[in-house]
């Protein structure tokens, strides 16, 4: 049950240390598969759909710079568009909460014809896991809530183990271990973002950019936003938005800025200094400290100056999950069960 909670959706964000640690807890068994694929492999696919797309975003960043294996990421909707290019050197990572999508479902099928394909699934059992030839078990627990939460972190965690072991990186792996504690940090913080969120409440539009590893986040604060408080978000990359949508930020408009420590920070720093001079009302999620930051924007959430940009995707999103939900609550809604959405896409 809910466990004192209002709701399953602010039960699963504070669950999500514990799915961290957990998933974590599978490293040994990441490593038979990785062993097993490497030096097999030149190239990489991954398929999936709504919030499991945005982390694979976050692997093909990932395995680019940590591996420089061509990684690309389809839509699982999508993928069939590309299947006359898979051949047996092609590894296809299917990323599902369920396990049970059907478009993710029907590219498995086709994937499997050609080449190699790892499912990284959190519900035991599902279909994905029988059909796949390699699985990685997120440790999440079951997601009750629509929104994916606890289990978008744990399929990070997944991804960040198999790209992590595949370059070899040992370092990112020790700072792995670390991501519990940093989530926590944010979650005792969470009144702030309570706070912030009450400006949403008549808001009918938002926007959320970011850079890098930060886009990914970006894509995905919005979704939350759009699917549980049913405000018109979206996620932008901060480069791409003189390409066009600066037309739309004026003042007021809300604009969430996502600028972690890293080699990013000063060209999204000028990306914020162009929106905060249309007038936007700027919400920047930084690091404690930057004070720069702080004097450019309206509001600012702030996280542990460790989190760099490389593992920002796990800690930043956070307190964007916050936001969502607590626009949602205080816009009378329920945040646990979306309108028009269902927990598990049955249908193509
Ligand atoms: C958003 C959300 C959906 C799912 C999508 C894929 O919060 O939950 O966008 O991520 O329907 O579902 P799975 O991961 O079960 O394949």
């Amino acid at each position: 049950e809910k466990g004192g909670y209002d709701h399953f959706m602010i039960k699963e964000i504070n669950e999500q240390s514990t799915a961290i640690k957990n998933t974590l807890n599978e490293k040994d068994k990441v490593k038979e598969i990785v062993d097993e694929v490497k030096g097999t492999i030149n190239r990489v696919v991954f398929v999936a759909c709504g919030t499991s797309y945005h982390a694979s975003l976050t692997g093909k960043y990932l395995i680019e710079s940590l591996v420089g294996i061509p990684t690309e990421v389809l839509l699982a909707s999508e993928f069939k568009y590309s299947a006359k290019a898979l051949n047996d050197k092609t590894l296809v990572i299917f990323i599902s909460q369920s396990g049970e999508t059907a478009d993710t479902l029907k590219a498995l099928d086709v994937a499997n014809e050609t080449s190699k394909t790892l499912a990284i699934v959190n519900v035991r059992g599902s279909s994905a896991t029988r059909r796949a030839d390699y699985v990685i078990q997120t440790q999440a627990g079951p997601e009750i809530g629509v929104a994916a939460t606890k289990t978008y972190v744990s399929q990070l965690v997944a991804i960040y183990l198999f790209s992590a072991l595949l370059g070899e990186d040992h370092e990112l792996l020790k700072r792995l271990e670390k991501v519990p504690d940093y989530i926590e940090e944010v979650l005792q913080k969470r009144d702030e973002i309570k706070e912030i969120s009450k400006k949403y409440k008549r808001d009918k539009d938002a926007f959320f950019i970011g850079r890098g590893f930060s886009y990914p986040i970006a894509l995905e604060g919005a979704l939350k936003l759009k699917e549980i408080s049913y405000i018109h978000a979206e996620g932008y990359a901060a480069g791409e938005l003189k390409h066009g949508p600066i037309a739309l930020i004026d003042r007021n408009i809300p604009v969430v800025v996502v600028i972690p420590p890293g080699q990013d920070h000063k060209k999204i720093m000028s990306n914020l200094q162009e929106v905060k001079a249309r007038g936007a009302d700027v919400l920047g999620i930084g690091a404690v400290g930057d004070e720069d930051l702080i004097s450019e924007s309206d509001d600012t959430f702030l996280i542990n100056c460790d989190v760099d940009d490389i593992i920002a995707p796990l800690v930043y999103i956070v307190p964007l999950q916050l936001l969502s939900y607590h626009v949602s609550v205080i816009r009378e809604l329920d945040p646990d069960k979306p309108k028009n959405l269902a927990k598990c896409v049955t249908v193509e």
